[in-house]
Order: C-alpha cells, then structure tokens, then sequence
C-alpha cells in the first residue's frame, strides 16, 4: 500500500456515529489529503461550534472509491479534484441529490458558475468555494457577506502567488528565467507553469470575483490577460527610479456604465495597499464609496492552506441556519444575478509606462511626445538613460484608451530612431496614503 493509500485509509478509519455529520471527499492529492487531516484533528473544535461531529465516510482518487457510494452517504461533497469533468458531474450529481457542495475548484466555477448557482438554488443546497479565489484569504465570505450591501466600485487582486513570487525576485535582480526556475525550485510553481505565468489562472479567479462583486455573469473567455512571460529584469529597474513596483493585477471594475475584468502585468505607486505584497502571497483590495477601501492579504495556495479555507466552507454548511447557515444557497447572496447585470467593456483607459531603445537623435523626444500628443496622451514623467546608440527612453504617460497607445505604438516603432519594438505596461494610479 502507498503512503497516500495508507493516509486514505486511515483518514477513513472513523465510523460516523449518530449525530455525526458525514462528509464524502472527492480528490486526495495536495489539498484533498491536507483536509482529511485537518477535518480529524478539528473535529472535537467544529463539533463544539456546530453541534455535531464531521467525519469524513469515503474518499475518491483515480484508482480507489466509487462516487456513488460516496454520495450515498454523504451530507456534504466536497470536490478537491480540479478541472472540469469528472468535477463538473460529481458537482451537479451532488447538487441535484440535495447535498451541500464545497469546492476549491476555479477552472469549474469560471466556466460553469451559472449552471452550478442554478442547480445549488434548485436544490435549496449551499455551494461554497472560498478556497477558490486567493486561497486561505478569506474574500470570497467577505464580498457576500460583510460588503454584501457595499456598491463596489472596483477590486484589484493578486490572486497568483507563482507570479508574485516570480516578480518578487525580477525586482531582486533576477531574470525572469532564473526567477521561476527558483519558484519550481521551492516548490511555488508547478513543473508546467504556463496557466499561472500566462494569467490564465488569475483570469479564472478575477472572473469569480466579478461575479460576485457585480451581480454579472462573467465567463472566463470574457476575461482579457496578459502574463508575465515578456517582462524584463530592466522593466523593473526603471520602474523604481519612477516610483514604482510591478505586479500582476487582476481587475473587475466599474467602467464607462459597464464592467471591465482583466489581468495584466502593472505598475503601482509605492501609496497602493498591493504594492507592499511580495513573495508567493495574495492580496485583494475592494473599494467602494462607502468603506474607501480594504485590503485582504495571506497565503494564496498550498495544501494545509488551503485546506483551512474548505474547513471554514465545510462549517458554515454545518451551521444550523439560526446560526448563521442558510440552507436556501449561502453565502447569501451567492450566484445572485443583479437585477441590472453590467455590460462587459474591453477597451478601457490606463496610464501607461513606455520603454523604447532609440538613438540619441536631437529631437526623438519631442517626435515621441508629437505621435502621443495626436492620439490625445500626455507625458507624466520620463527619464532618459544612456548615450548615442544605447539611450532608452522611459516614460509614463496619463491615461489613455488602450486602442489608442496600439495605435501610437505602432506609429513609434516606425520611427526611423527606434532601435527595437517600444514596450508598453499599464500603470495604476490609485494611491491611498
Ligand atoms: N494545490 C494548491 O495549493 C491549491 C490552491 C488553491 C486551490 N486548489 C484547487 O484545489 C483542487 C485540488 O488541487 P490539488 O493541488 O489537491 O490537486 P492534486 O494534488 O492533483 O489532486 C487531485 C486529486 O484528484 C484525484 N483525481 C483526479 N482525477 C480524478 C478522476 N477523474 N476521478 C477521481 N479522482 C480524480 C487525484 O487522484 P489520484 O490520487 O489517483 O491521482 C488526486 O487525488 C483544484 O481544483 C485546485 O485548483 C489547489
């Protein structure tokens, strides 16, 4: 027998007694393991809470389990298998059959979010997936429950700790290849790091988050992103001198009447709660008229870690609803479409950071500022490095509609002085000192 076998089985040793609350696990890999072990050792804390003992009465993996047995009997699912299918069936299954789901799963909830709310409501079951979105922070409970009456304006996010770290180590003087072979090294990033490092994973969590903040459906495919694999160490260095640190950002916000969502690489002024977060963390900020704004940080992945975020799911199933719990699909408010759902806009304004490799021709600058200046952008600040062939112009410009800085760099790159294609990173402006 395995030792992941022998975990299994020995997470399965204890018979649900009367007035046990039975639990089926469907996973038992980096999370779904952590949780049977976590569930055994807080069992005596959660029974004191709810009234009444978890105990964990079938675990499935690829090789071991039937889910239908598992079903059987079982009060609550809980779905650590990732993916989409077999995911999305033992969800639905779960659902339609009248048991509570949790699920750390955002692949799934990004492209069927609709269909899982339908059939969680239908049901008059919970779905929860705090685990998620960013992790063990708990912003899924806070953006349902305690902001669940705010107006959100806007939510920025680092909800991948891969990139963060990455970065993190791009500002230390690393490049970007170094930095991520160390990530893998220690563990934060996988062996194939294309979803985390294309944005893909954080357009996934941005989408949920939208979702929830707007009262709009969002599907991943309507989530622009960028990632982080065409950053340069020098990107950064500059970056400083300007004030500036770069991080991945995942954005849903109020714009121009509708909702834009998106991930991109960005700069922050040293003022943006997001700009202090290094290393693997995630952080979330909301803002709103009435609360200014707030700032979740914390370990954004990792098995014990994660699986804390699915116990606090698992409890708040358990509760009686006098307690808190809500049997008609809670959090309250979860999968609740606003009754004036926001149109998806694409092409937003941003202020920009430039970086173009020129020859130190009298006038470049000022040619620069002209093509700008005709597709209605104005510089901030700019910086200039070097001499004859090497000079690099740095800039940052004030917002711009993104249609608009592709067409002005298009028009720069054909300048005769330029001596590679200019880089463009979005800036973001917002500071609260
Ligand atoms: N790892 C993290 O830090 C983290 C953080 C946040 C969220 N999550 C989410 O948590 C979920 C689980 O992630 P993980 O890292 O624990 O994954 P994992 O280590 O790959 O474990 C997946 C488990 O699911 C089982 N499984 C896979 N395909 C199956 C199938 N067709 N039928 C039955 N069982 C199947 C595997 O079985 P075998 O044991 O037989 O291979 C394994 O036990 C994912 O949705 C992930 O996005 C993970």
């Amino acid at each position: 027998m395995s030792a992941s076998e022998a975990s299994r089985e020995s997470a399965l040793a204890g018979a649900a007694g009367a007035g046990a609350f039975s639990v089926g696990l469907l996973g038992f890999g980096t999370v779904g393991s952590a949780f049977a072990a976590l569930l055994q050792e807080r069992a005596p804390q959660i029974e004191a809470i709810t009234g009444r003992r978890p105990v964990l009465t079938g675990a499935l993996t690829r090789s071991s389990g039937s889910f239908h047995e598992i079903l059987d009997g079982a009060e609550a699912i809980v779905e650590l298998i990732g993916g989409i299918e077999p995911a999305r069936e033992y969800v639905l299954a779960a659902l339609a059959s009248g048991r509570h789901v949790i699920t750390a799963n955002k692949q799934l909830l990004s492209q069927h979010g609709e269909e899982l709310f339908d059939a969680a409501r239908r049901a008059g079951v919970q779905l929860r997936f705090e685990a998620a979105v960013a992790g063990v922070v708990p912003v899924i409970r806070v953006l349902c429950e305690s902001l669940a009456g705010a107006h959100v304006e806007r939510i920025h996010g680092i909800v991948n700790g891969t990139t963060n770290f990455v970065l993190s180590e791009m500002a230390g003087g690393s490049s970007y290849e170094q930095a991520l072979a160390e990530a893998q090294r220690r563990g934060f990033a996988e062996a194939d790091p294309s979803e985390d490092v294309s944005g893909k994973d954080a357009a996934a969590k941005m989408a949920i988050l939208a979702r929830l903040a707007f009262g709009t459906p969002v599907h991943l495919d309507q989530v622009s992103y960028e990632g982080i694999e065409h950053l340069q160490t020098d990107d950064l260095q500059y970056a400083r001198e300007l004030g500036l640190g770069l991080k991945l950002v995942g954005a849903a916000e109020r714009r121009d009447g509708g909702l834009s969502v998106r991930v991109h690489p960005a700069f922050l002024y040293s003022g943006h709660p997001l700009a202090s977060v290094n290393g693997p963390y995630n952080a979330v900020t909301v803002e709103s008229q009435a609360i200014t704004e707030i700032t979740m940080s914390g370990p954004g992945a990792g098995g014990p870690q994660t699986a804390s975020a699915v116990l606090g799911d698992l409890v708040s199933v358990m509760l009686p609803p006098a307690a808190g719990g809500d049997r008609h699909g809670a959090p309250r408010g979860l999968g609740v479409s606003s009754p004036d759902p926001l149109p998806l806009v694409e092409d937003v304004e941003s202020a920009f950071y430039i970086h173009m490799e020129v020859a130190d021709r009298p006038g470049a600058l000022a040619t620069v500022a002209q093509v700008l200046g005709e597709r209605g952008a104005s510089i901030k600040s700019v910086v200039q490095h070097g001499l004859g062939d090497n000079a690099r112009l740095v800039m940052v410009i004030h917002p711009l509609l993104e249609s608009r800085l592709r067409d002005a760099l298009l028009r720069i790159s054909e300048l005769d002085f330029l001596r590679s294609t200019p880089r463009a990173i979005r800036v973001i402006e917002e500071e609260f000192t």
